[in-house]
């Protein structure tokens, strides 16, 4: 793989604020989904906003090689020529999936059912995560999937296989266990059945009704009747709150700071990173908001603390975890900044993504001076004064821009090792990052 690490923090070591008016990237959960549900759909589907991030890119081109057309991505825009439930060619080899647990997970369901055999790969990390958690329910439903010893990709599902409904409790809060057995369910003989021990992100279920697909929804309960059609539609992507929470972060913990972010998705399942951080004393107001394409979108000004204050250490509420479950490395940094101590329980799944984020981020903060302890299920940060140093962020996007964050604060530079996947989520992070204040060299 190649190496691009970040050198980043201003070296005249004065802290100035960020400011400005910027729109991050579209949200990558939408953007996976856009593709897949466009390609079964009947008719052509257009997209604006669509993220041209590495992922959603393994999706889109794993779409391609099973024979569907798609024009695109050009500024955001993808017009998908869709081939209907049953239009899916078998690829003429294995899909490579890339660093995207979305894109593996969410097709394991959706191609489980389609009469052909095909085989998912990813990258050295996605080699390494669990797959089991979506090979149980595929296999009660009667798929035949095979992975590496260990449950982990390779991932092969078998053809022929004529699925069954299941009525299914999801074992952990898991969108995309979620939407991997609902997608299933489109294939399946009859009520294909999910329970959730906690709401997590409903981006699927949204998106299948604006394809005219009926999910009933009643409490922690997903189901959908296989059989059915999805017809064409067009998707606006807001952007992605994940992406922007780097921003809110920053924003929030850097002195005098005033950033607006525009056009950032709000759907309720996502917004655990605006709770938290409110709940710690950022200044985070919603100056519009709006309802495009079934999901609601808000543009955010955030100010920066004034007068000397900082934010303040917390515990963490458990009910927001699956709703920040992908913020937490840079939420850990704005509790490095914060006033006293941040305590999270409940965050097991930070250990199984694109890296062990509980242990990766303890390590980089013990680096850079900061007091953090790992737990089981999640960590106890102590506040402080963030230093320089070595971190190395196990080519995982959200611990390279975590630590950019961190920089801002720093007394010294933070060398950040292992930055060439932030653009699997985030292509154009460095240049909109410096375009508000931060200083990030990058360097290959
Ligand atoms: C996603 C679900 C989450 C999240 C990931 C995207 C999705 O994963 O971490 O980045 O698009 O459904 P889990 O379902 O494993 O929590």
């Amino acid at each position: 793989m190649s190496s691009v690490d970040f050198f980043a923090g201003s070296k005249e070591k004065t802290i100035q604020p960020l400011s400005g008016e910027i729109r991050v990237p579209g949200d990558k959960s939408i953007s996976h989904r856009s593709i897949m549900f466009g390609a079964i759909a009947e008719g052509t589907s257009h997209v604006t906003g669509f993220l041209e991030g590495a992922d959603a890119l393994a999706t889109l081109n794993a779409f391609r090689a099973m024979g569907v057309e798609i024009e695109g991505p050009e500024n955001g825009q993808v017009t998908i020529h869709g081939v209907g439930m049953h239009g899916l060619k078998a690829p003429d080899g294995p899909l490579d999936m890339g660093n995207s647990g979305t894109s593996i997970r969410l097709l394991s369901g959706l191609l489980a059912g389609q009469g052909f055999e095909v085989t998912m790969t990813g990258d050295a990390s996605l080699s390494t995560r669990p797959m089991k958690r979506v090979t149980d329910p595929l296999a009660l439903m009667g798929a035949v999937v095979e992975t590496a010893e260990g449950g982990t990709p390779p991932l092969t599902l078998k053809s022929g296989s004529q699925l069954k409904g299941i009525n299914y409790a999801l074992p952990m809060a898991s969108a995309q266990v979620k939407s991997c057995v609902l997608l299933a369910g489109l294939y399946a003989q009859g009520r294909t059945e999910v329970i959730e021990p906690a709401p997590t992100r409903d981006h699927t279920e949204r998106m299948l009704e604006a394809f005219g697909y009926n999910v009933e929804i009643d409490g922690p309960k997903r189901a959908v009747v296989g059989g059915g059609k999805l017809k064409a539609a067009n998707i606006d992507i807001p952007s992605d709150i994940s992406s922007a929470a780097f921003f809110l972060v920053a924003a929030s913990i850097v002195p005098e700071s005033d950033l607006t972010l525009k056009h950032v998705g709000m759907n309720p399942t996502r917004v655990g990173v605006i709770n938290i951080l409110k709940a710690m004393g950022a200044n985070i107001e919603t100056v519009s908001s709006s309802f495009i394409g079934g999901e609601p979108v808000a543009d955010l000004r955030v100010r920066g603390p004034k007068n000397g204050k900082k934010l303040q250490g917390i515990v963490i509420d458990e009910a927001d975890v699956p709703l920040a479950i992908d913020e937490f490395p840079v939420l850990f940094v704005a509790a490095a900044a914060a006033e006293g101590e941040t305590i999270l329980t409940g965050a097991e799944e930070l250990r199984v993504k694109e890296s062990d984020r509980i242990q990766v981020m303890a390590d980089g903060m013990l680096a850079l001076g900061i007091d953090a302890v790992p737990t089981e299920d999640g960590i106890v940060i102590q506040g402080g004064v963030i230093g320089g140093g070595v971190v190395e962020s196990h080519h995982d996007h959200r611990i390279s821009m975590a630590f950019a964050v961190a920089s801002l604060l720093s007394t010294d530079t933070i060398h950040i090792q292992g930055c060439d996947n932030v653009a699997t989520s985030f292509p154009n992070f460095v240049e909109l990052a410096n375009q508000v204040g931060f200083s990030i060299e990058v360097a290959s």
